[in-house]
């Protein structure tokens, strides 16, 4: 008898297959595009959903429809914070799917004592298990309270440890906690019209090992208003791309140091236009100039 979990691959492909152009249904009716987190043998399919307004608004229908749409197409990592990481959490344990999900989880503990209650917090709703990824969005406080991270690990209440933020000004001190060995994981922003991290701080992680995920892959939306009335060039199908919202996860995902692009929609049709991406080839170093210049004439 199949699994739940095959059930699903089969509804997903089914799905998704029905969803797709038919000139682009043959090269993506494979399994979703996954990186391996440097390091380990775990990998993440490399398209994410970011924190939506669905979980951040307790909006438990909304949320549940988004992450079984999400999880039915094959994506796996959720950014949650604060409230979010107990909606989502909740769906995901009532349908027992812990373990084929995610989450990039947000602490707001201001010392070591009250990291550790909220962890126990996070768990009753999550699970038993370590949290997946345990971020600090201040850089200052997490490169300060390191000891506390490393010991979050050393019990076992954590499996990874991470930084997001979403602005160049951060990543020079976001390179110090590579540096010092502080972090698992960074998240960044970085796209054809954010591309300063492909300068140093993406060929830093990616030589020491250190996991990349992508946040703003469309700044916020104002990619889609720059694009917009704009049509897809042909050759966007050399890469199996259909959209200009796959046009820049492509782009993104195709960088050597990147295992995961977040991305924020609370719209049933946008999960799965954005998880396309994750399917099909991706571009390569030329593919990749050529997007990166035919932007800079969009500008
Ligand atoms: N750690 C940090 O400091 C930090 C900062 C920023 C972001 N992040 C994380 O990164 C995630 C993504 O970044 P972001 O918030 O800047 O959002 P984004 O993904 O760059 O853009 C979201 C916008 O794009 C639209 N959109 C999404 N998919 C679309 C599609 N296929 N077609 C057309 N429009 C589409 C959404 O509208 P609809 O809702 O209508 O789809 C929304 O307006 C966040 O959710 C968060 O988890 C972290």
């Amino acid at each position: 008898m199949p699994s739940r979990r095959e059930i699903l691959q089969c509804a997903g492909a089914a799905a998704l297959l029905s969803l797709m152009p038919l000139s682009a249904r043959s090269s993506k009716l494979r399994q979703i595009g996954s990186r391996l987190i440097p390091g380990t043998d775990e990998s993440l399919p490399i398209i994410g959903l970011g924190n939506s307004q669905a979980f951040q608004s307790g909006d438990v229908e909304a949320s549940s429809q988004l992450l079984d749409t999400f999880l039915i197409h094959g994506g796996a990592y959720v950014d949650v914070s604060g409230s979010s990481r107990y909606t989502v959490g909740k769906i995901l344990a009532d349908r027992g799917a812990q373990e084929r999900s995610f989450l990039g989880n947000y602490l707001s503990g201001q010392n070591a004592a009250e990291l550790r209650a909220e962890i126990g917090s996070l768990q009753e709703v999550q699970g038993e298990g370590p949290l997946d990824l345990s971020m600090m969005r201040s850089v200052d406080e997490l490169a300060a309270r390191a000891d506390d991270f490393r010991a979050l690990k050393g019990d076992g209440l954590v499996r990874y440890v991470g930084i997001g933020r979403a602005h160049k000004k951060f990543y020079p001190a976001m390179m110090k906690l590579i540096e010092d060995d502080v972090v698992d994981f960074i998240q960044v922003n970085y796209s054809m019209l954010e591309p300063e991290a492909a300068e140093k701080i993406l060929p830093m992680a990616l030589d020491k090992g250190v996991a990349v995920v992508i946040n703003r892959p469309f700044m916020n939306g104002d990619y889609f208003g720059i694009v917009k009335g704009h049509e897809l060039p042909a050759w966007a199908s050399e890469f199996d791309c259909d959209s200009w919202a796959q046009f820049s996860l492509k782009y993104i995902v195709s960088h050597p140091a990147v295992i995961c692009v977040l991305t924020e929609t609370a719209s049933l049709k946008h999960v799965v236009d954005n998880l396309g991406a994750g399917y099909g080839r991706l571009p390569d170093d030329k593919m990749r100039k050529r997007m990166f210049a035919h932007m800079q004439e969009l500008l």
